[in-house]
C-alpha cells in the first residue's frame, strides 16, 4: 500500500479524514517496488525464538485490563513469555506484578485465575505475602530457622497502568521503560484521544494458536488478505482499498475506514466529522501486543509465545467497550462473537502457513509491495534480537 507524501502518522482525527479523502481520490497506486523474499527461518528458528522471547521479556507487555483488578485486593494470574505472574491492586489503588512463585520452595502462590484477597498465601507451607509481594509471615518461624528470614518476598516486576491496560516488563533485570516513552508521543496521544482509559472490559479469552507470534502480527499489518480471507466477514463493511498505513516509530499499524465514512466525509462539514467512530485502527506494538481500535470499542491481543516452541502462541484477547454503554450486553455479545469469527479466519490461515513451512517445503515466502509493513515489522524485530549488530 502506497502512502505517497503522507506523513508517518496522522496528527489529528480531522487530518486522518483529509488523508482518507486524498487516498480515495488517488485510487489504488501501482506497486513502486518488487515483491521480496522472506526466509521462513524467521518463524521456525529456535535460536531466534529464544532471542525474541528475551526481547519480549524486556519490553512492556499487555498483561491484563485495568478493570480485571478494579478494586483493592483484586488479583489475576497470567503467564507472559513463559513466566507466571500475579497482578494485584493494592490497598492504595496502585497495581503490582510479581512472579507467582513462592520465595520458600517455588510453589505457585495463587492457583486461581482471578479473585480478591487481603493477603496472598501459599498453600504448600502457608507463607503469606502482602498485595505488593512483600513477605508478610513465615509459618512456624521459630522452628523454620534460628535466624530471621531474609527473603523480601515475591520477585517484583515493573508494572504500569496506562490507557486502561496493565503493562508488565517480565524480566526483573531489564531497564524499566515508561509506557509513554515506549509508545512515543504521537501514539500515546492517539490512544489518549481514543479514550481507552475509560473503557470497561466486556469479554476475554485465551486461544492456543499453532503458529509463530509474528504470523499473527502479520495479519494486522497487511490488508491484502482482507477481501479474500475475510470475504464473508469484515471485508463486507471495511473499505480496505483506502487503508492509511501508520508508522509510530517501532510501532506499525493501519487505519481502515468503514463503508460509508468516505461518503460522510465528502458530504458533511469538516468540523463535524467523527472519523474515529467509523475507522478500524490496528496497531502492532513492538514486540507482541496488538491494540485494535474497532470504531468505538477496542480489542487487545497479547501474544504470548510458547518459550519451548517457536510455532506456538497463546493469545490472550479481550474486548473493552465504552463504560457508559457497557450495559448494552446484547450488542457487545454480538460484537464479541464477530471478533472471534474474524480472528479464527486469521489464526486458521496462520496455522496453515506454520504447518506447511515446518515440513521444510519452502525456504522462502514472497512478500508483496502491498505487504511492506510486514517486512518493516520483521526488520524492527531483527533489530531487537541483534542489538549489537549495527
Ligand atoms: S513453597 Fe510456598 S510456603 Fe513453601
Ligand atoms: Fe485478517
Amino acid at each position: 500500500m502506497q502512502d505517497g507524501l503522507l506523513p508517518a502518522c496522522p496528527g489529528t482525527e480531522l487530518a486522518l479524514g483529509d488523508e482518507f479523502l486524498q487516498l480515495a481520490g488517488a485510487g489504488p497506486a501501482p506497486a513502486q517496488n518488487p515483491a521480496r523474499p522472506l526466509r521462513t527461518d524467521v518463524y521456525l528458528s529456535t535460536d531466534r525464538h529464544a532471542m525474541e522471547l528475551s526481547a519480549i521479556s524486556a519490553h512492556p507487555t499487555a498483561a491484563a485490563h485495568s478493570g480485571d483488578v478494579a478494586e483493592p485486593g483484586d488479583f489475576v494470574t497470567v503467564e507472559v513469555a513463559g513466566v507466571p505472574l500475579i497482578i494485584t491492586r493494592g490497598q492504595g489503588g496502585s497495581v503490582h506484578a510479581m512472579h507467582n512463585v513462592c520465595a520458600h520452595r517455588g510453589a505457585t502462590v495463587e492457583t486461581r485465575d482471578a479473585g480478591s484477597q487481603r493477603v496472598l498465601s501459599c498453600q504448600f507451607h502457608g507463607w503469606s505475602y502482602r498485595l505488593d509481594g512483600e513477605l508478610r509471615a513465615v509459618t512456624d518461624a521459630s522452628v523454620f530457622s534460628s535466624t530471621p528470614c531474609t527473603r523480601e518476598g515475591l520477585v517484583r516486576v515493573h508494572c504500569e497502568e496506562r490507557h486502561g491496560i496493565i503493562w508488565v516488563i517480565v524480566d526483573p533485570t531489564a531497564t524499566p521503560i515508561a509506557v509513554r516513552d515506549w509508545l512515543g508521543d504521537k501514539l500515546d496521544k492517539l490512544l489518549t484521544s481514543l479514550k481507552l482509559e475509560s473503557m470497561a472490559p466486556h469479554a476475554s479469552t485465551s486461544i492456543e494458536v499453532n503458529a509463530n507470534w509474528k504470523l499473527l502480527t502479520d495479519g494486522f499489518l497487511e490488508l491484502y488478505h482482507f477481501k479474500y480471507l475475510h470475504r464473508n466477514t469484515v471485508a463486507s463493511y471495511l473499505t480496505a482499498d483506502t487503508t492509511r498505513p501508520l508508522r509510530f516509530g517501532a510501532h506499525l499499524g493501519n487505519a481502515i475506514p468503514k463503508d460509508g465514512l468516505l461518503e460522510d466525509l465528502a458530504s458533511e462539514p469538516r468540523d463535524g466529522w467523527r472519523v474515529y467512530d467509523s475507522t478500524v485502527i490496528p496497531v502492532v506494538l513492538l514486540p507482541g501486543t496488538v491494540i485494535n481500535w474497532d470504531a468505538g470499542q477496542v480489542e487487545v491481543f497479547s501474544l504470548r509465545p510458547n518459550p519451548k516452541h517457536p510455532g506456538q502462541t497463546l493469545v490472550r484477547l479481550w474486548l473493552a467497550v465504552p463504560a457508559e454503554r457497557a450495559d448494552q450486553t446484547d450488542l457487545w455479545d454480538s460484537t464479541w462473537a464477530g471478533v472471534l469469527e474474524v480472528i479464527s479466519e486469521d489464526f486458521t490461515a496462520a496455522e496453515q502457513v506454520q504447518r506447511n513451512i515446518e515440513t521444510g517445503v519452502a525456504d522462502e515466502l514472497l512478500i508483496g509491495a502491498n505487504e511492506e509493513l510486514l517486512l518493516e515489522h520483521m526488520a524492527l524485530v531483527d533489530k531487537l534480537v541483534t542489538p549489537y549488530s549495527g
